[in-house]
């Protein structure tokens, strides 16, 4: 039995934009979205993620979406939801960091744009990365979340964690989540994480976990259990495997426990029957496997980064290196200082070990890796190799400052250099500079025809 009554757990359903990311590569397109949204709109749940992460690049890049618009649109459909985003810190929604100045842009458009809740977070979890973004939120009266990026390796403790999450709290985040972007958490480090993470900070904990191992929806349990405030979760017909746990049975047995989770059960699965029909449309960017997937417990290597790390090897004629690189991935994790492996670490990470193993050992050091050895990415979780960083910086000095004030102010040269246009249209250009010219033309003929 639950002793504690109606304790309110929130759920944020993040089919919009994980659950499509996770299962269809984020190419669901703003109609079919806005269908789902409508049915989810009234249905009792507190928040849903809807931008962020990949969507800005695909809209961009394969859909020719205008990516503002889609924010704006999903809160006109669900305006008593709080539409939450995923925002890579100082990259913002790329892969590399952006002076500040074009972070307070990009923060203010956003919310601008419909946001309300930014989920931010960093591939080295180093804070000093979220400094500016979670200042330019709380400057626009928003939400900030702050992400500690779950992920196992000698030096993650639950202490580091909860040191991460106590510095997130201290530079004034509204709330902690922890962010289990790989489906590695397990039920009773759940328990413990969340446990302590409730008596170390004041704010409120949010988990996002994955199914991927299977352990997604009795983590969230445990989480609950341990006092977690708010969970992630997905529609049915997106549940499971490198999806989420599912939302209408997280509500159910939520329910059934005693705990008030403000959901209707009827209106989630008529949205679940919507996003089934959905999900239907776009069996072309499926993966050839998106169930439970174990291997991971063994290799803890994320299963994306597994199928990716295959369809490459593939494209070489090299998949029989594949055990050998699976081998290689923590040797060079240690080597970087036990990074997490999350965008773009995890792009860093298996290239280099995938050279390694094709080419041997560092005999080439990807201008990445280099980087990230120099210091240019921020402070890594544990010291990294140091051969290998005074090879890379020969006479240079590692940077030990935040990595952002070495960019210069950028707004007023966009501006110059785009004379004429709005702040999101500007961003856009400033964020994928190569794709932003044809997807501009594309708008422009289309706008003609
Ligand atoms: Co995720």
């Amino acid at each position: 039995m639950n002793h504690e009554g109606t304790r309110r757990v929130k759920i944020f359903d993040i089919t919009l934009r994980d659950g499509s990311q996770s299962k269809v590569a984020t190419r669901i397109n703003l109609d079919d979205l806005l269908r789902i949204a409508h049915k989810l709109a009234d249905s009792g749940i507190y928040g849903a993620e809807t931008w962020g992460g990949a969507t800005f690049d695909v809209c961009v890049r394969f859909l020719r979406e205008d990516p503002w618009e889609r924010s704006r649109k999903l809160k006109e459909a669900m305006p008593n939801v709080k539409s939450m985003m995923l925002i890579r810190g100082q990259n913002l929604v790329a892969y590399s960091n952006f002076a500040d100045d074009v972070v307070v842009k990009f923060v203010e458009a956003a919310a601008r744009n419909g946001i309300d809740v930014f989920r931010i977070f960093d591939a080295l979890d180093d804070v000093r990365n979220h400094e500016a973004v979670i200042k330019a939120v709380k400057g626009v009266g928003k939400i900030a979340e702050g992400a500690v990026c779950y992920t196992i390796s000698p030096v993650h403790t639950i202490d580091k964690f909860v040191s991460k999450a106590r510095q997130l709290e201290d530079k004034g985040v509204d709330q902690i989540a922890i962010k289990d972007m790989a489906g590695l958490i397990d039920p009773a480090t759940t328990y413990e994480l969340v446990s302590s993470l409730k008596k170390a900070v004041a704010v409120p904990i949010h988990l996002h976990t994955h199914d991927s191992c299977g352990l997604g929806m009795m983590s969230a349990l445990k989480a609950v259990e341990a006092g977690c405030d708010m969970l992630d979760s997905v529609l049915s017909p997106f549940a499971g495997g490198t999806g989420h746990p599912c939302t209408e049975s997280l509500v159910y047995a939520l329910g059934r426990l005693g705990y008030e989770t403000g959901c209707d059960l009827a209106k989630l699965t008529e949205a679940a029957e919507t996003a089934k029909v959905v999900r239907a449309h776009y069996h072309e960017f499926e993966a050839p496997y998106s169930g439970v997937d174990c291997r991971m417990l063994v290799t803890q290597i994320p299963g994306g980064v597994m199928s990716n790390l295959s369809s490459q090897l593939r494209l070489q004629n090299a998949l029989d290196k594949l055990d050998e690189i699976i081998d290689e991935i923590p040797r060079v994790r240690e080597d970087l200082g036990w990074i997490p492996l999350v965008t773009p670490t995890s792009q860093i990470v298996v290239s280099q070990a995938t050279f390694n193993v094709l080419l041997g050992r560092y005999k080439i050091i990807a201008n990445h890796t280099a980087n990230l050895l120099k210091g240019l990415y921020g402070e890594t979780p544990a010291p990294v190799n140091k051969e290998l960083r005074q090879r890379v910086l020969k006479d240079e000095n590692p940077v030990t400052v935040r990595p952002a004030e070495l960019l210069d102010p950028m707004w007023d040269k966009l501006q110059k250099s785009f004379p004429g246009l709005s702040d999101e249209e500007i961003l856009i250009h400033a964020i994928f500079p190569h794709e932003a010219k044809e997807y501009f033309e594309t708008k422009k003929e289309a706008g003609a025809a």
